[in-house]
C-alpha cells in the first residue's frame, strides 16, 4: 500500500467509525433481574435416543462382551461424557420406530428376543438387545428422568397400558410385576413421561388431528402409573401446524399433560429431499439454517397462544421433544442412518433454541434434541472405540447453569446480520438467576463477519465483573473429527467488564459465549 491509499484507508477507518453505523453495531439490552420470571426446567435439555443407525447400537450400548469399555454394556466414555452436561431426560424407543415397537420384544433374556427389520431407518436387523431394562438402566446411570413413548400407531390401548404397569407396578404384587423381577429387576421402574404415540399426522398412522385425539383420549385413559406421577404427552403438531394444535388441545387438552412439538432446522425449506450438506456450505445456506431456527420463536408463541384459548392456566406444556438441525446424509453413509457431521453452524443453532426455550419457559417445560448420539444434531459422534465431542455438546455444557434456573426478562436492541435477502437480529441473548442467587448471560453473535460490541444494563444485580466461556472458530463449518477433537471447544472468555450496573463485552464473530456475574 503506497502512502496515499494508506491514508486514505485512516481517514475512512476514522470517518467510518465516528459514523451512526458504528453506533448500530452495538447491541443494547437491559436483563431485568428484578422482575419474576418462570423457571427453565431441567428437562429442557433433554435429549432424544431412538433405534436409528448407531444411535443406540454402537454409540451408546455396545454389550458386556465388547472389547470397547463398557459399565454392564453401556460405553463408558459416552456414559461420562453424558454425566458431565447433566443429561436430565431421555426420550426413548423413537420417533417413528416408536409406533411400531412392540415391547415384548425388548425385555427377558437376549437371546431369545426376536430378530426384526427397522423398516422405519435403513431397512437393518433390529435384534432388541437394548430393550426396557436396558434404557431403564442407562437412565438411570446417567441420573436423568425417563420419557417412553408408547405405539399408537400399530398397537393398542391395552397394550401400552400393560407396557406402563410392567415398568411401574410395585415390587411382588402384579403378574407383570413378578415378569419384571424374573427378568433381572425387582423394584418398580419410574417412567416420568409418557408419549402418546409419535407424529400421528405421518409415520405415526397419517391420522386426522380428530381421529388422532381419540385415539389419544383412550390410549391415556388406560395408561395408569404404579409408581408416582406419569405425564403424558400427546403426539403434537410439526412446525406451523396450528389446526392440529386447536384440534388436539378442544378434543385432547384435559387428558393429557404436554403436547409435543417437531421442528427440524433445515438449510434448504424447498424439497425435503435436499436439505442442504453439513459441511463445506457457502455463507448464504450459513444464513438460511440461522434464520430458519429463529422460526422456532414463532412456533411456540403461536401454538402457545392457541394453547391458552384451551388451557388459560398453562398447565399443558409444549414439549419441544424433536429440535435440531437435519442435513444431507454424511456422504458414504446410510442414508436410512441419518449420520451429519455438527460443525460451529450448528453450535449456534443449539444456542439460539435454547435462548428461544428460555424466553417461553412458562410453556415450554420440556424439550428433547435430536438426537443423543451419531443421529442429526448429536452431543457426541462415535466410530468403533472412537468418541468425539461435537460443538453442540459444548454448547450444552455452557449452558448447564441453566437447568433449574428462573429465567430472566430481557429487553434487547441488536444490529442485524444480513445476507442476500435474509436480514436477522445479530445477536441473541439469554439470562437466568441460578438457585444459589448468581446471574448467567448467554450471548450469540451469529454474524461470522464481525465482531459486535454488547452493552447490558443489569437492572436488579449487584456485579462487579464477569467471567466465562466462548465456543467459536474460525471456519464457519469448523468441526471436530476423531482425529483432530478440539478444534471446536470451549476457551476461557475475560473480555466481559462490568462497571456502574452495565455489563460490556465484544463478541467475536460467530461466538456463543456464556457468563458468570460476580
Ligand atoms: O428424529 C428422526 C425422526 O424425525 C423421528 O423418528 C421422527 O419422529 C421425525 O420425523
Amino acid at each position: 500500500m503506497n502512502t496515499f491509499s494508506r491514508l486514505s484507508a485512516l481517514a475512512l477507518l476514522l470517518s467510518a467509525s465516528a459514523m451512526p453505523l458504528a453506533a448500530q453495531d452495538t447491541a443494547n439490552a437491559t436483563i431485568h433481574a428484578d422482575q419474576p420470571g418462570p423457571v427453565v426446567q431441567p428437562e429442557v435439555f433433554g435429549q432424544f435416543m431412538e433405534h436409528l443407525g448407531t444411535g443406540i447400537y454402537g454409540g451408546v450400548w455396545v454389550g458386556e462382551d465388547s472389547s470397547i469399555p463398557n459399565d454392564a454394556g453401556y460405553r463408558t466414555d459416552v456414559l461420562e461424557a453424558l454425566r458431565a452436561i447433566k443429561v436430565p431426560m431421555v426420550r426413548w424407543p423413537g420417533g417413528c420406530f416408536a409406533d411400531e415397537y412392540h415391547w415384548r420384544d425388548g425385555i427377558g433374556p437376549r437371546e431369545d428376543r426376536p430378530v426384526k427389520i427397522n423398516t422405519n431407518w435403513g431397512g437393518v436387523n433390529e435384534d432388541n438387545s437394548f430393550g426396557t431394562h436396558e434404557f431403564m438402566g442407562f437412565a438411570q446411570r446417567l441420573g436423568a428422568r425417563t420419557y417412553v413413548s408408547a405405539n399408537v400407531g400399530s398397537g393398542t390401548p391395552a397394550e401400552t397400558s400393560q407396557w406402563v404397569e410392567y415398568m411401574t407396578a410395585a415390587a411382588g404384587t402384579t403378574m407383570l410385576a413378578r415378569e419384571r423381577e424374573a427378568n433381572g429387576h425387582r423394584d418398580a421402574y419410574k417412567v416420568d413421561y409418557l408419549g402418546i404415540g409419535n407424529e400421528l399426522w405421518g409415520c405415526g398412522g397419517n391420522m386426522r388431528a380428530e381421529y388422532a385425539s381419540d385415539l389419544t383420549n383412550r390410549f391415556a385413559a388406560f395408561a395408569k402409573t404404579g409408581n408416582g406421577p406419569m405425564l403424558k404427552i400427546a403426539a403434537g403438531p410439526s412446525d406451523a401446524d396450528y389446526e392440529w394444535t386447536d384440534t388436539m388441545m378442544r378434543i385432547s387438552g384435559k387428558y393429557i399433560d404436554g403436547l409435543a412439538l417437531h421442528y427440524y432446522t433445515r438449510p434448504r425449506m424447498e424439497k425435503w429431499e435436499d436439505k442442504g450438506p453439513a459441511l463445506s456450505f457457502p455463507e448464504a445456506e450459513w444464513a438460511s439454517t440461522l434464520a430458519n431456527t429463529l422460526n422456532m420463536d414463532e412456533y411456540i408463541t403461536r401454538h402457545s397462544a392457541i394453547m391458552d384459548v384451551h388451557d388459560p392456566e398453562r398447565r399443558v406444556m409444549l414439549a419441544v421433544d424433536e429440535w435440531g438441525t437435519w442435513y444431507d446424509p454424511a456422504p458414504g453413509s446410510n442414508p436410512g442412518f441419518l449420520q451429519q457431521q455438527n460443525s460451529l453452524r450448528d453450535a449456534m443453532v443449539a444456542a439460539l433454541n435454547i435462548n428461544i426455550f428460555t424466553k417461553h419457559a412458562e410453556r415450554v417445560r420440556m424439550a428433547a434434541i435430536a438426537q443423543m448420539v451419531n443421529v442429526l444434531q448429536a452431543m457426541l459422534l462415535t466410530d468403533g472405540e472412537r468418541m468425539v465431542k461435537t460443538p453442540t455438546y459444548h454448547v450444552f455444557d455452557l449452558y448447564v447453569p441453566w437447568q433449574g434456573a428462573t429465567s430472566l426478562p430481557v429487553e434487547l436492541d441488536t444490529p442485524e446480520y444480513r445476507n442476500g435477502d435474509i436480514a436477522i437480529p445479530a445477536i441473541s441473548v439469554s439470562a437466568v438467576r441460578d438457585t444459589a442467587g448468581a446471574v448467567h448471560v448467554a450471548l450469540v453473535n451469529v454474524d461470522p463477519n464481525q465482531a459486535h460490541p454488547v452493552s447490558i444494563r443489569l437492572d436488579g444485580v449487584n456485579a462487579r465483573s464477569a467471567s466465562g466461556r466462548v465456543v467459536t472458530a474460525s471456519a464457519m463449518d469448523a468441526h471436530n473429527t476423531f482425529d483432530r477433537p478440539d478444534v471446536v471447544a470451549p476457551q476461557d472468555f475475560s473480555g466481559a467488564r462490568v462497571s456502574g450496573g452495565t455489563l460490556t463485552a465484544t463478541l467475536p464473530a460467530k461466538s456463543v459465549v456464556v457468563l458468570q456475574l460476580r
